[in-house]
C-alpha cells in the first residue's frame, strides 16, 4: 500500500520562506524543498502545519543520540539555571573539566591527550592546521579531494566539494595540497582493493616527487570515511599506507571526525574502522553536544602543548551548558549501546537497500557504514553516470509522503538517521524510499516549480 500524502500547508510554508528569504543570505543554505520545522523528538520531526517526517539525515549527523533527548534536555536546563556562561579562556568551571577528561579518556588510541574547545567542526579543522604547524614547524597541508571540512577560512581551503566554496573568496589558505580520495565505485576494469589502493597511493605520493617537499608538510588532513563527498570509505590498505608513509617522513595524521564520530559508522571513531592507526589529532563537532554549539580537537598532548594563549581561545567556546549537553550526550551513548545499535541496524539497512537494488535499475552503489550510507543513483548501472534528476525526485517524494532525506553531490542519496531510530519507523522509512524508486521510474514524480537549484 502506498504511503499517505503528508497534508503540507505548501501556501503557508512557501509565504514563510519567502519572507525569511528577504532576510536571510543565500551562501548559508543549500536549497532543497520547503520544510519549516517546529519541534522534534528522537527521529520523528514536526513541522509548522503539525504534519510529521522521519528524519533521516539527524541534522546533518549531529543528533545521533536523536532530537531532545530526556537526558540532555534535562542536563541543558539544569546547567542553565545554574551558570549559562563564563569563558574558560580566563577562568574554569566544572562542565568543561569534566568533558575535557572524558573526550582525553575516550579518545582512540593509547597517547596521553589533550583538548581544546571550539564552537564549530570548521574551527576545530582550523585548531588541527595550527597546531599540526606549530608542532612540526612545517607549513603545508595535505587533503583530499571531495572532502568537507567547514567554511572557517582554513577549513574551506582543506574542503574540496564545492566550486561555491572556492569561487570569488581567494585567495585562500596558502600551502595545502588536494590529493584524490579513492573511488571504490567507480573502479578501473577488474581491479582488485588492493590494486585500488596502490593505484591511489601513487596518486597520493606524485605530488612529493614533484614539487611537494616531504620535510616541508605539517599534517596530513583527511575523513576516514568521507561525509559530504558521498559516504565513501577508503580502503583499509590505502589509508595505511598514507599513515606509514605520514610515520616515515615526521608528517602529522588527523582524522576530521565531526560528521563520523560518535557511533555514526557502528564504532564510536571512523578511525576505528582501521585498526592500528592511532591519529596524532581528531576534530569532533555536531552530534557531540546533540547539535548545541560545540567542537574539540582532542590530540597527541606534546602537540597540542605546541602553542601559547590566546592562539586557540573563543569567548563561547567550551560553554558550560554545552559541555553539560555533551556529558549527557555521551551518557546516552554507553548507556543506550548505540554504537551496537548502529552496526546492527546498518546491517539490516544494508541488507534492504541491496534488495531494493535488485528491483530498481537506478540504485548503482549501496554504501553502508553504521546506520550511515550513500545510495548512489546513476542512469543505469553499466555506465554509472550519475542521475541527479531522479535522486532529487526520490527525495521530494520522499518528503511529499512523510520523510526526510537529501542528496549528496546531486545524485548520492544520504542515509544518516538518529541512531536511536525505531524499527518501525526505519522499516516505514525504507518502504517510502522503496516507492519513491517505483513512482519515479514510472514518471508519477514531478518537482516543484522554483527559481533555485534543489540540492549541492
Ligand atoms: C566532516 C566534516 N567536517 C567539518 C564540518 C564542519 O562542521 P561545522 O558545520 O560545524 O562547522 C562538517 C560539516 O558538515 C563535516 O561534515
Amino acid at each position: 500500500m502506498e504511503a499517505a500524502r503528508v497534508d503540507h500547508n505548501h501556501a503557508k510554508d512557501r509565504r514563510l520562506i519567502e519572507r525569511e528569504n528577504n532576510y536571510f543570505a543565500s551562501a548559508a543554505r543549500i536549497n532543497y524543498y520547503d520544510l519549516v520545522i517546529d519541534s522534534a523528538h528522537g527521529a520523528i520531526l514536526k513541522d509548522v502545519d503539525g504534519n510529521e517526517y522521519i528524519d533521516l539525515l539527524a541534522s546533518a549527523s549531529a543528533t545521533n543520540i536523536g532530537h531532545t533527548n530526556d537526558l540532555v534536555v534535562k542536563a541543558i536546563s539544569d546547567q542553565a539555571q545554574k551558570l549559562i556562561h563564563y569563558t574558560p579562556s580566563y577562568f574554569h568551571h566544572l562542565p568543561e573539566q569534566e568533558l575535557a577528561e572524558k573526550l582525553a579518556s575516550i579518545a582512540p588510541g593509547d597517547s596521553e591527550k589533550e583538548v581544546v574547545f571550539g564552537n564549530s567542526g570548521s574551527d576545530a579543522n582550523d585548531a588541527i592546521i595550527k597546531f599540526a604547524r606549530a608542532y612540526t614547524g612545517r607549513s603545508y597541508i595535505v587533503s583530499y579531494m571531495n572532502a568537507y571540512h567547514g567554511s572557517t577560512y582554513g577549513s574551506i581551503a582543506v574542503s574540496g566539494v564545492s566550486l561555491n566554496m572556492t569561487r570569488k573568496i581567494g585567495p585562500l589558505m596558502p600551502d595545502v595540497v588536494h590529493v584524490p580520495y579513492p573511488d571504490s565505485y567507480r573502479t578501473e576494469k577488474n581491479e582488485t582493493e588492493h590494486e585500488l589502493s596502490q593505484r591511489y597511493f601513487a596518486d597520493f605520493k606524485r605530488p612529493f616527487e614533484s614539487f611537494l617537499p616531504a620535510d616541508e608538510v605539517a599534517c596530513v588532513m583527511v575523513e576516514a570515511i568521507q561525509g559530504d563527498g558521498g559516504l565513501v570509505k577508503a580502503p583499509d590498505e590505502y589509508l595505511h599506507l598514507v599513515y606509514n608513509f605520514c610515520r616515515q617522513h615526521g608528517i602529522l595524521f588527523a582524522v576530521d571526525e565531526v560528521n563520523q564520530g560518535l557511533g555514526r559508522t557502528g564504532h564510536m571513531w571512523s578511525i576505528d574502522n582501521f585498526p592500528g592507526i592511532e591519529p596524532d589529532m581528531i576534530s569532533v563537532g555536531k552530534s557531540i553536544a546533540s547539535g548545541m554549539p560545540l567542537s574539540a580537537v582532542i590530540g597527541k598532548k606534546e602537540i597540542m602543548e605546541s602553542l601559547g594563549a590566546p592562539a586557540h581561545t573563543f569567548t563561547t567556546a567550551g560553554n558550560p551548558v554545552c559541555c553539560a549537553a555533551a556529558l549527557a550526550t555521551l551518557k546516552v551513548i554507553e548507556q543506550d549501546d548505540l554504537v551496537e545499535k548502529s552496526r546492527v541496524d546498518g546491517q539490516y539497512a544494508k541488507k534492504k537497500f541491496l534488495e531494493m537494488q535488485l528491483r530498481h535499475p537506478n540504485i548503482g552503489d549501496v554504501r553502508m557504514f553504521g546506520l550511515n550510507g550513500g545510495i548512489e543513483i546513476v542512469k543505469d548501472k553499466q555506465s554509472k553516470v550519475a542521475d541527479s534528476d531522479f535522486a532529487t525526485k526520490v527525495i521530494y517524494y520522499a518528503f511529499e509522503h512523510g520523510v526526510v532525506i537529501i542528496t549528496l553531490r546531486g545524485n548520492i542519496l544520504r542515509f544518516q538517521p538518529p541512531l536511536v531510530i525505531t524499527r518501525s519507523e526505519l522499516n516505514k522509512a525504507l518502504e517510502v524510499l522503496d516507492q519513491a524508486f517505483t513512482a519515479v521510474k514510472t514518471g508519477k514524480v514531478s518537482l516543484p516549480q522554483t527559481d533555485t537549484k534543489i540540492g549541492w
